[in-house]
């Protein structure tokens, strides 16, 4: 395997296949509450970039649900993190935000959208992973649609699986 890109070295917590440790929690004001389980891997192949899969599940039929993938870049030089992120729902976007110590924390600067994509779409999202003091990491997840403003979509506690 090749080593991993010194430029891409403040991400190596990240690193690794996580699961959810129980399930996680979904919400938000239009739809009813529900639970998921997620699985994340995050890996690279030497580039100065971290390349990622989340597939998420419903916790009880365990049916495949929400699913995305994309690539982790940093700023030369500095702790600006940008994802760059496709979703199964046909949403694209490019999340950018700052690396402090073990968490991210992302604004959503460009997203688009199928012509065919289902309404309410989405305006804005805003998230946070945290590798917490305990070895689990976090995620929150935020996000506006044209009927919202922003409000908690997401949130969810995994394990490291590998
Ligand atoms: C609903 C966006 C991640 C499960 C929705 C809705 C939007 C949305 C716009 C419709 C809300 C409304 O009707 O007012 C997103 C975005 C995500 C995301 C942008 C990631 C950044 C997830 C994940 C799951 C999930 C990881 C886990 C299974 C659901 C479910 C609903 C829903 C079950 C309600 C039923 C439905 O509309 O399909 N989401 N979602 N979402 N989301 Fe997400």
């Amino acid at each position: 395997a090749a080593p991993l890109n010194p430029a891409v070295l403040p991400l190596d917590w990240l690193l690794g296949t996580w699961e959810s440790d129980e399930p996680g929690e979904g919400s938000f004001p239009t739809i009813p509450p529900f639970r998921y389980t997620e699985t994340l891997h995050f890996t690279h192949v030497g580039q100065p970039v971290i390349n990622f899969m989340f597939n998420a599940y419903h916790a009880e039929s365990k049916k495949p649900l929400h699913r995305e993938c994309g690539f982790i870049r940093i700023q030369p030089g500095t702790n600006r993190v940008a994802f760059i992120i496709a979703q199964n729902s046909g949403l694209v976007e490019i999340e950018e935000g700052e690396l402090t110590a073990q968490q991210l924390t992302l604004q959503s600067h460009a997203l688009a959208r199928t012509s065919f994509a289902r309404e309410p779409h989405v305006q804005q999202i805003s998230r946070v992973f945290q590798l917490r003091a305990d070895g689990r990491l976090e995620q929150t997840v935020c996000m506006a649609t044209g009927d919202q403003p922003l409000t908690q979509h997401l949130h969810i506690t995994y394990r490291r699986a590998s």
